[in-house]
């Protein structure tokens, strides 16, 4: 009888994690922006390209591996205004990627989500066509591990927040 309860209670606990690990995933499904309204967002709702600029790096820069040969980044207020590492919640960093022969390749942007990946800074990494087609979104591993280098900066390199 007594070891019947003790399973009963086993039971229940299996019963609670299995429903608090579902709930934690549904969650996290909820907090997952979607690439497809960031796109509107960036393109139409808030166009980048009427954004500004971090200080000191305007304009179509020289780019590294695998990025692109050249670059233009363009940061909105929260991005801008992000004075220390973390950068603020709804920043967004938008990057277009050149090749040699300035045509683009891609859009790569970072959009800090609170609570979408708290141990990688909660940034949602997204890579568009440039016709806005999703090429990566979410938590790609490249994209963190690469950035990791720069963790002590919020995973930003071009600029000292
Ligand atoms: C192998 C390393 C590497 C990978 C992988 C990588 N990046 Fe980058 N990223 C860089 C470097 C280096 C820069 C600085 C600019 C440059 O050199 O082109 C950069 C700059 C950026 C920027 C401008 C903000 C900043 O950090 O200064 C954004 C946005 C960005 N990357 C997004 C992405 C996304 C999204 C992915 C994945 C789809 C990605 N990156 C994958 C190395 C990487």
């Amino acid at each position: 009888m007594r070891r019947q309860t003790r399973r009963q209670k086993l039971a229940m606990m299996l019963v609670v994690l299995l429903m608090a690990a579902g709930l934690s995933l549904a969650a996290s499904a909820q907090q997952a922006p979607d690439p497809g309204r960031l796109w509107t967002h960036i393109t139409k709702s808030s166009p980048y390209t009427q954004w500004d600029h971090w200080p000191g790096h305007v304009g179509m820069q020289p780019g590294k591996s695998p990025h692109g040969e050249l670059h233009r980044v363009f940061v909105n207020q929260q991005a801008l205004s992000s004075s220390a590492p973390a950068a603020s919640y709804g920043s967004i960093v938008v990057k277009e990627n050149y090749d040699a022969e300035k045509q683009l390749t891609a859009l790569t942007v970072m959009f800090k989500v609170k609570d979408f990946n708290p141990k990688h800074g909660d940034w949602f990494w997204t890579k568009f066509a440039p016709d806005g087609t999703v090429l990566a979104s979410g938590k790609p591993g490249p994209c963190i591990s690469c950035h990791s280098a720069a963790a002590d900066n919020d995973f930003i390199f071009l600029h000292v927040l």
